[in-house]
């Protein structure tokens, strides 16, 4: 066997749905580059899932496209990895429908994610935000993957999978394979400059609470500026101090370093300097990735080449799976 043929595969996706932020990059999708040579990777961008909620279509466009540029700029690779745009697979919808069978009410009704975004919503709680963790279980079981990097607030969609996966293969036999979630250490839960309780999200309306992945340096060093912390003044990570926390969190994810290395270098300095350094350390890292988009974003010819070669890869994976399925449960072929 190939040495290609014994790695373990991984799938993941993002939702196009504006600009995309630190948190995803920090709970996402630096551990999708990273994971990059070691496995076979799957990665691609949920357009579909992005109309649960009302989307204006010439923007749903557009983000389709700069959010796959960014997956290129980040250093995703196509000779290495399959990127691919959702709703070009065909398998993800049909084969949602078929799991959705096998999915409970009661199941569903306990998702966080819905109970938020249909308070949130509350003039458009379509089927589609209620079904949405089958959509996300098809993504996932199609490939087969061995491990799904995510950030926490996942986990709970990524075990209604396994349940799934679970529940199929015990009725018709080994059809899936059952995931395991990889979430990192630092920055699975990137929480919101402005309320440190809150996940950081691009739906937040307050500009500040989020860092974009393309923020200019400026502004990346100035939201850190105007973080939200405390009166304690003091580096430590601790509960009582969900800014701090975050920022060390942060912090510690960009740099590699430890919070107890982090406590001791702001030992008896104050939080300016803190804020300071973390907001520096992010835009450094966030600086090349913005450049290389620029490029990327203005050759729209080159991106369709890219996602239509990725969208064909990854249905001839995934065509196997759901005809797999469909016979199994008993259809005409
Ligand atoms: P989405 O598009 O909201 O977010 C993409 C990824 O970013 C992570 N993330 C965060 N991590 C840490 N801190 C934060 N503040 C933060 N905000 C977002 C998310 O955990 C996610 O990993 N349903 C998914 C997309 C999806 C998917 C899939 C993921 C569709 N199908 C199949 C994995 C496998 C979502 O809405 O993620």
């Amino acid at each position: 066997m190939s040495e290609a043929m014994e790695k373990k595969k991984v799938l993941s996706c993002i939702q196009p749905s504006g600009m995309l932020t630190l948190g995803n990059y920090l709970g996402a999708l630096k551990n999708w580059i990273n994971m990059q040579d070691e496995f076979e990777c799957t990665y691609a961008v949920a357009d579909l899932h992005a109309i649960t909620v009302r989307q204006e279509p010439a923007k749903l466009r557009a983000q389709i496209y700069s959010t796959y540029a960014l997956m290129l700029a980040l250093g995703l690779d196509t000779q290495k990895s399959t990127l691919f745009i959702q709703s070009h697979v065909p398998e993800h919808a049909q084969l949602s429908w078929l799991l959705s069978c096998y999915t409970q009410f009661g199941e569903l009704s306990r998702m966080t994610q819905f109970k938020d975004k249909s308070a949130k919503h509350s003039d458009n709680v379509n089927v589609g935000l209620f079904s949405y963790p089958a959509l996300m279980a098809a993504d996932i079981l199609l490939y087969k993957p061995d491990f799904v990097p995510v950030g926490a607030d996942q986990k709970q969609h990524l075990e209604i999978a396994r349940d799934i996966a679970t529940r199929f293969n015990h009725i018709y036999g080994d059809v899936f394979t059952v995931p395991e979630p990889y979430i990192p250490k630092t920055g699975a839960r990137v929480m919101s400059l402005q309320d440190p309780t809150k996940k950081m999200s691009k739906s937040d309306e307050n500009v500040n609470a989020w860092v974009a992945i393309l923020d200019d340096k400026d502004t990346v060093i100035r939201k850190f500026k105007r973080a939200v912390t405390d009166s304690l003044a003091q580096v430590r990570l601790s509960d009582e101090q969900p800014g701090i926390k975050n920022l060390i969190g942060i912090y510690s994810a960009v740099t590699n370093k430890t919070p107890q290395e982090i406590e001791k270098e702001f030992d008896g300095k104050g939080y300016g300097e803190f804020k300071l350094a973390v907001g520096e350390a992010v835009a450094d890292e966030l600086a090349p990735i913005r450049e290389s988009y620029n490029t990327i974003i203005s050759d729209k010819a080159e991106l369709e080449r890219l996602f239509r070669e990725g969208g064909q890869r990854a249905e001839f994976i995934a065509r196997k799976t759901y005809l797999k399925a469909m016979k199994k449960v008993g259809f005409v072929l």
